[in-house]
């Protein structure tokens, strides 16, 4: 009862900000992503009769309590779907640059879905691996596949239309994405906490939905016509318009640094001198610039000297999830030495 699998991050394009179901995890908007090739989390789950409480093993360190009880609420759905009671080892990494600050729930809860499903035996398509990862992390449903993917919010109360899929005629496009580094701090405000302060206060958050459904048609049209500039303009407007309603809420805040605002300057500096790049910023202070790839280069010198640039890592449309053969290794032997630990619930 044992499986592995692997999922990369992704970054939103069109973005996904406010929930009108908190705990069903149901969009107020529909979002567009690009699925990351070089950040990603490998996870093995295996599930034991001989285990009394779930253990979540993350970067080879026991996980905390708020972590570990998040995983155990994930597991009870899968066990419940199943109609299995055993408790499991998860065994995470995330592989991204030591201390990146880009480690994401989105690839987290996409490989823990992919992985615990397949160790407790269940069967699950695309589609409703990707429902359940949603459950996890919002972002996490569009981490079940690669390159472009539209997450539809639906509109039913249970959740059964609110899914991601790969967005057609997407494929193959060469863009790069280069992923400015300002800082590994964590953030004072999760995405869950910021998007919901938004949604009850911000004078802009009407503003957000009247026109996001348009900005997702405007960047679809773009992916179909290869259109980079196109594409470009409405994704950074729309990470503006979104982080505007963090501006326009009470008590107002903002993911932003004062490099945030350098590297912004930085890439209409270069848009200005004729280089074609656009930037995005998901609920934190790094910022994403998209450019294509005969531009990498030069995006990247003109970035990495700005003041509190850390390290810049060049990314290209990455691959969904997939099943990684098991060691032989048993997790349960990692374990003995948390076995009687009780986990919060
Ligand atoms: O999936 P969450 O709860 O981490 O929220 C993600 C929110 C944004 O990154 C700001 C936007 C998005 O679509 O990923």
């Amino acid at each position: 009862m044992k499986a592995t699998a692997q999922a990369n991050t992704n970054i939103a394009l069109i973005k996904y900000w406010g929930k009108r179901d908190e705990s069903k995890i149901l969009p107020m908007n529909s979002s567009l992503s690009l699925t990351l090739n070089k950040f990603y989390t490998t996870t093995t789950v295996e599930f034991c009769t001989c285990l009394s409480v779930d253990v979540f093993i993350i970067n080879n360190q026991l996980a905390n309590e708020f972590e570990m009880s998040k995983v155990t609420r994930f597991l009870d759905r899968i066990r419940e779907m199943a109609g299995k009671d055993f408790h499991a080892v998860v065994n995470s990494t995330n592989h991204v640059p030591t201390a990146a600050g880009f480690a994401s729930s989105a690839s987290g809860y996409a490989a823990l879905a992919a992985a615990a499903t397949k160790a407790i035996g269940l069967n699950l398509d695309q589609k409703a691996l990707s429902q359940l990862a949603r459950l996890g992390s919002g972002s996490a449903c569009r981490s079940i596949y690669g390159g472009f993917v539209e997450w539809q919010k639906g509109i039913e109360d249970d959740g059964t239309d609110s899914f991601a899929q790969p967005l057609k005629g997407g494929k193959d496009w060469d863009l790069s994405v280069l992923s400015v580094l300002l800082t590994s701090k964590p953030k004072e405000i999760s995405s869950s906490e910021g998007m919901k302060r938004a949604v009850e206060t911000s004078s802009l958050y009407a503003h957000w939905l009247d026109t996001v459904e348009k900005d997702l048609l405007v960047a679809k049209e773009a992916i179909k016509n290869r259109d980079f500039d196109m594409l470009g303009s409405v994704v950074e407007a729309n990470a503006l318009k979104m982080h505007a309603t963090t501006f326009a809420s009470q008590p107002p805040f903002s993911y932003w640094n004062s490099a945030t605002v350098e590297v912004i300057r930085g890439v209409k500096n270069l848009r200005s001198s004729g280089i074609q790049a656009y930037f995005t910023i998901d609920a934190g202070p790094n910022v994403k610039v998209l450019c294509q790839p005969k531009d990498e280069q030069v995006v990247r010198e003109a970035l990495i000297r700005i003041p509190g640039v850390q390290e810049i890592y060049h990314c290209q449309p990455g691959p969904g999830i997939s099943y990684l053969s098991n060691s032989g290794k048993r997790e349960i032997a990692n374990i003995q030495s948390f076995r009687n630990r009780k986990v919060a619930k």
